[in-house]
């Protein structure tokens, strides 16, 4: 068993489209694979078409009573999907599992038990984990053989990274196994200027570092996801389905190859790819200097923009929300402050880079609220302030003085 750990704390960057997608296409050439999903967002089961009401027991279970006498099996939750392909479901009873366990030994050493005593007949396990950094990613962690990282190729990704790089480099301290990471250039745009520079400099720095094969940015496997099939299903014909076959077939190969150790510790890895990804940033900005929304910008004001427009910012009478969906029709904004009905406030869209934004007037106050994406509700991404609502799934914050 071969065990690969989807991870990135930026949201919508791709881990599920990587993780269903990758086990769909290892499947079907022959390996037998198994996808856990650790997200208590469900998405594995929505991509897959598995009915949620239908899901009596799920990954959850499994955990919770992982070191009981009477425990629950793997073979108990898991759905078969196609030849070759299980799926273990999650549920939002997972975003429980943090507070629950909080003080018991050995509680980030669940997953890897119940992997080593039930998914033995699994050639591949593919763990798609959550957009946060917390009890559930670092089980994956700890379970892992491989991390596969995947990066979107445009500048904000970059900074995601690195950040991404700094929390994996404070966890790995705890894991003794030795253990690959691999960043993949994923909703790779081959028209955005920008989405060629910082892959060009990505390869050029940091061969060993990157998965060879470069996940396209391709509609298809948007639609297959709505569709809850994988892309081998849903259109075997498409560039999607020949990225993520090339995906499977460099990952087996790594795979066979990595029965030997690494050369470099984790820690050496981390370094390497962190200065990268440092270096990549600066030069980003270089090549975000020459792009028209920024060319009246000095050059040092592009971090500043981060920090400043994208999020929430309080200002005399109202608050702005501010994010980057670059490839998004429409982005509306729902929250307690309008009974979470998102079509009263819809965001516009301020600049061709892709910034959305809305100003309310609010009065002093917590809110929650959520953004609502082509209709898919998610957290506000550059907001770290969240609480877990009653569906398990997060909702942000926003303090009003
Ligand atoms: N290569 C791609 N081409 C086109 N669309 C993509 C691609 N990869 C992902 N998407 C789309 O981008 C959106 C976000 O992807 P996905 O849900 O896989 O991200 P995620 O990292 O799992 O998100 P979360 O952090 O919320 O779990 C989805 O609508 C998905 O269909
Ligand atoms: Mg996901």
């Amino acid at each position: 068993m071969y065990c690969i750990s989807v991870i990135n704390q930026k949201g919508g960057c791709g881990k599920t489209t990587v993780a269903t997608n990758l086990a769909a296409c290892l499947a079907v050439s022959g390996r037998r694979t198994l996808l856990v999903d650790m997200d208590p967002q469900s998405h594995c089961a929505v991509g897959l078409a598995v009915p949620e009401d239908q899901i009596e027991k799920n990954i959850y279970d499994v955990l919770i009573t992982s070191y009981d006498e009477n425990r629950m099996e793997l073979k108990h939750i898991v759905w078969q999907i196609s030849k070759n392909f299980d799926l273990a479901p999650s549920g939002i009873e997972l975003a429980a599992l943090e507070p629950q366990l909080a003080g018991q030994d050995r509680r980030e050493d669940r997953l890897v038990e119940v992997l080593s005593h039930d998914a033995s007949d699994y050639e591949f396990v593919i763990i798609d984990c959550p957009p946060s950094v917390g009890l559930l990613t670092f089980n994956a962690l700890r379970a892992a053989d491989e991390v596969l990282i995947p990066v979107e190729t445009g500048y904000f990704s970059l900074h995601g990274l690195t950040k991404q790089l700094e929390t994996l480099h404070v966890l790995k301290k705890q894991c003794q196994q030795s253990i690959i990471i691999r960043v993949l250039a994923s909703m790779y745009d081959v028209r955005t200027k920008l989405a060629r520079e910082v892959l060009n400099e990505l390869k050029k720095h940091h061969s060993t570092m990157m998965y060879k094969t470069i996940i396209n940015f391709n509609t298809k496997l948007k639609e297959a996801s709505s569709f809850g099939q994988p892309i081998s299903e849903y259109d075997p014909s498409s560039k999607g389905m020949q990225d993520f076959l090339r995906l499977a077939e460099e990952v087996a190969v790594g795979a066979a190859q990595m029965q030997v150790k690494p050369e470099l510790s984790i820690e050496e890895q981390l370094q390497a790819i962190s200065k990268t990804a440092d270096e990549l940033l600066a030069e980003s900005r270089e090549v975000l200097g020459e792009e028209p929304a920024f060319r009246n910008k000095a050059p040092q004001s592009v971090e500043a923009r981060i920090n400043e427009f994208y999020g929430i910012r309080e200002e005399p009478g109202k608050v702005k929300f501010a994010a980057l969906y670059p490839k998004a029709d429409q982005v509306q904004l729902a929250g307690d402050f309008n009974n979470w009905q998102p079509e009263q406030t819809p965001l516009l869209k301020a600049d061709e880079d892709g910034r959305w934004e809305i100003e309310l007037p609010l009065n002093g106050g917590t809110y929650q609220y959520r953004y609502v994406v082509d209709g898919r509700w998610q957290p506000d991404p550059y907001n770290k302030r969240v609480s877990i609502n009653p569906f398990g799934e997060y909702n942000s914050l926003l303090e009003v003085k």
